[in-house]
């Protein structure tokens, strides 16, 4: 089976679909690959490198796309600038296209691609579920993209990032304030850190407070009872009233930071406007913003898609190819996610279109001469009920939840004094050295709940590694069969019992002390 990999086309576009690195990966699967000339120029991969790694050069992009089987982009098909024609008409009946698509944005070229029988996988569309991580696209370039917005912001702020203690005077440090921490919004935060500065974060989901604290920046809260939490993974869009209030929040802040990134989307809709004319002027002079929602016309009521605008000393980026930016890496990060998804696929051998895989049938536009696109809904978990509601201080009262919380206070009465009982059973009864022991359990049972309790879920995991590393303590069993004299069957299995335990021991303070340090700064 023959892939080809087109040069792209889209003026400024330097990423390419795959890399000499992918290319040895994809022939390991079983296909063979032919590819544009020049097509890797632009991200630093000559053709000498694609030819090393086993490729096959075309010079003729028409000639690429008639004789490949599957042909994997970046861009969506487009007007060709050379040849004079839509490079779907390139694509050869019963094939099979792999690329960025848009399809709810792209409709005619999704007409197109049907009528010419082709196979169609949309990237942008494949499910932000676990199983799917190692093929989401979306996620490789935004968080390629969020970086890449604080080195943007970094070249044009004509200060520190760090703040500075020298003899010439103190500097504080530059204040960054990211909006939206979805992916690109997070990377966005651990780059701004790393570089020294204060950051404080916002987003219409609560529930990511915790990974925003854990990378070391400040979650701003506001006082509405409003979730954004959508479906499938993304947010949702969310009401006037709330945008309203977002924005006065967004406004006091404006007043103290340097650096706005803004990232806040809801995929297919026009992004909010949440930096007014007015707060703009309101920033210190030399301030930067980052519009990463440029594209669908920007969370900044001044931003210009792929612009530089100057606005009374204030710099508003509106670049749309973040990603494209830094082409080598996005290029090897998206050549990895489409090499495995063509493993998901089945490789040459065998490559399926499989409606029962929730992955490939997610991404699936086309197929057999028809849209398959949307998907039907995953099978997942019922989202909970994400409706505005009112103000926590404003809302009616629930009549039908009255009962059950009755009921659930009831029964937490009859248990605690079933336990009482029980224990005054125990006390009366019970030999008193099996009651010391007993004390010292319950006791145990008590501290160690109320510690873990009280851990941040973000520090949850070093703190498994951590218990993971005491639980070695069954060393002291094993040590104490080593200590007899003679050698018999219980000095061995003490032996391998010590072995064992120390590397959990040692392993788990490693891994630890590894985890504990992301935390630092
Ligand atoms: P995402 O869906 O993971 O994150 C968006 C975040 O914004 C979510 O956490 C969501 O809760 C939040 N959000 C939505 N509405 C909000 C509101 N009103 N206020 C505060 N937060 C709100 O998306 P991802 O992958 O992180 O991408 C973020 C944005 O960056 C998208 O607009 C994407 O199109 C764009 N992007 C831009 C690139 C460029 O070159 N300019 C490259 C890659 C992505």
């Amino acid at each position: 089976m023959k892939i080809g990999v087109p040069k792209e086309i889209v003026p400024g576009e330097c990423r390419v679909a795959a890399t000499p690195q992918s290319v040895e990966r994809l022939r390991k699967l079983g296909f063979q690959v032919q590819i544009e000339t020049g097509a890797g120029e632009a991200s630093d991969a000559p053709d000498a490198l694609y030819l090393e790694a086993g490729a096959t050069i075309v010079h003729d992009p028409a000639e690429l796309w008639a004789t490949s089987d599957i042909v994997i982009k970046v861009c969506a098909p487009d007007m060709h600038p050379t040849q004079g024609v839509h490079e779907s008409t390139f694509m050869r009946p019963g094939g099979t296209l792999i690329s960025f698509l848009w399809p709810a944005q792209n409709e005619s070229l999704v007409e197109t691609l049907v009528e010419r029988n082709a196979t169609v996988l949309a990237m942008d569309c494949i499910p932000r579920i676990t199983r799917a991580q190692s093929m989401d696209a979306l996620s490789a370039m935004a968080n390629v993209a969020g970086y890449r917005a604080i080195i943007e912001a970094a070249n044009h702020y004509p200060r520190f990032f760090a703040g500075q203690v020298t003899a010439a005077g103190k500097m504080p440090p530059a204040e960054v304030l990211v909006v939206g921490a979805g992916v690109a919004g997070l990377a966005a935060i651990g780059t701004a850190r790393g570089l020294g500065a204060q950051v404080r974060a916002f987003d219409s989901r609560k529930e990511v407070r915790d990974q925003i604290q854990s990378m070391g920046a400040e979650f701003i809260e506001l006082d509405f009872d409003e979730s954004g939490e959508g479906e499938g993974g993304y947010a949702k869009a969310m009401s006037d009233a709330f945008l309203q209030a977002e924005v006065a929040l967004l406004a006091q802040h404006a007043l103290e930071v340097d650096i706005i990134v803004t990232t806040a989307l809801i995929p297919g809709r026009r992004a909010p406007e949440l930096i007014t004319r007015g707060m703009v002027e309101s920033m210190r002079e030399g301030s930067v913003i980052v519009d990463l929602a440029a594209q669908q016309r920007g969370n900044c009521a001044l931003t210009e898609a792929d612009k530089v605008v100057v606005h009374k000393g204030v710099t508003i980026i509106g670049y749309t190819n973040l990603p494209s930016r830094m082409a080598s890496q996005s290029s090897q990060l998206y050549a990895t996610n489409l090499v495995n998804l063509l493993t998901e696929l089945g490789g040459a051998d065998g490559f399926e279109i499989d409606d029962d895989n929730e992955i490939t049938r997610g991404a699936l536009v086309a197929h057999g001469g028809m849209k398959r696109w949307p998907p039907p809904k995953p099978k997942s978990e019922p989202v909970p009920d994400s409706t505005p509601t009112k103000r926590a201080d404003t809302a009616a009262p629930i009549p039908q939840e009255a009962p059950k919380q009755v009921k659930n206070d009831l029964s937490r009465w009859v248990w605690l004094v079933i336990l009482g009982l029980a224990m005054a059973g125990i006390g009366w009864k019970a030999p008193e050295s099996f009651l010391t022991h007993f004390t010292v359990f319950v006791l145990a049972c008590f501290i160690g709940w109320q510690v873990i309790w009280n851990v941040t879920a973000a520090l949850h995991t070093p703190l498994m590694s951590v218990t993971n590393a005491i639980s070695g303590i069954i060393i002291i069993g094993g040590m104490l069969q080593l200590t007899g004299g003679e050698f018999n069957a219980a000095m061995v299995l003490g032996s391998i019992a010590v072995f064992i335990a120390t590397i959990n021991i040692a392993g788990g303070f490693l891994v630890t002390r590894r985890m504990l340090a992301m935390f630092h700064r």
